[in-house]
């Protein structure tokens, strides 16, 4: 018997281009995206909000039973995030949120709370999910695992033109101070690090525009349904 849901699993570091590849071969596919950056993003804001510090697991652990984290879509495919019923999906994208959500992401016990509502989405649906540890802890089982990466200068860049097109300042060497210390904390944490998985293709998007990313991301989607329909 055949299953005919399809799950991809795209991995990496900040700044790679993840989230807008994931994005646009999930539209190609017709496929559902998931971002699963933005919710650890949420939880991030929510320990934000409530004046906990986001390395203290004891302070962070009893605020998660009393979290409501929901996602939806626009028609444009972009991911909503729901806190507690309000919609923060400006609230999360900032510098400061990025560092929060690093931290949090640390904890076992985030990790913990917020697996079986990654793993949900892919029982529904066809995916594309991207994060840090998709291929390794969330979907190990996953149709076809990308780990998309880029050199850090390359990184920095986008992430500036990113952020400098939503009107923030912050300088080149900022955002590559920030990206540098994430980087360093999302693989050596001892829950879940950043890491490819052993069966993960490796793509270096560093000399490569958006659209030959999305190609090539694309063309091994292709390749590993025609292998699966075929088997
Ligand atoms: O992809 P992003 O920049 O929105 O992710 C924000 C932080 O969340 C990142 O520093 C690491 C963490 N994260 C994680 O630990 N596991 C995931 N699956 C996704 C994100």
């Amino acid at each position: 018997m055949s299953d005919k849901r399809f799950a991809v699993a795209i991995d990496g570091p900040a700044g790679a281009g993840k989230s807008t590849i994931a994005k646009a071969v999930a539209a190609r596919c017709g496929f559902v995206y998931v971002d699963t950056g933005a919710i650890y993003r949420t939880v991030g804001l929510a320990v934000r909000r409530a004046g906990a510090d986001p390395h203290d697991a004891a302070a962070v652990a009893p605020l998660l039973p009393g979290l409501e984290i929901r996602f939806d879509y626009s028609p444009d495919g972009s991911q909503r995030m729901y806190l507690n019923g309000e919609d923060v999906s400006g609230a999360i994208r900032s510098p400061e949120m990025s560092m929060y959500a690093s931290a949090v992401s640390a904890l076992p016990a985030v990790r913990a709370f917020l697996l079986d509502m990654q793993r949900e989405a892919a029982k529904v649906h066809s995916v594309v999910m991207d994060g840090r540890d998709i291929g390794t802890v969330v979907l190990p089982r996953a149709d076809l695992k990308v780990f998309l990466t880029a050199s850090r200068e390359a990184r920095a860049r986008r992430r500036l033109a990113e952020l400098a097109a939503k009107g923030d300042g912050s300088t080149f060497e900022q955002v590559a101070a920030d990206m540098a210390k994430r980087d360093h904390d999302d693989a050596s944490r001892a829950a879940a690090p950043l890491r490819a998985a052993e069966d993960a293709v490796t793509v270096d998007t560093s000399c490569m525009t958006l659209e030959e990313s999305i190609a090539a991301v694309y063309d091994l989607v292709r390749q590993r349904m025609g292998e699966k329909s075929g088997s």
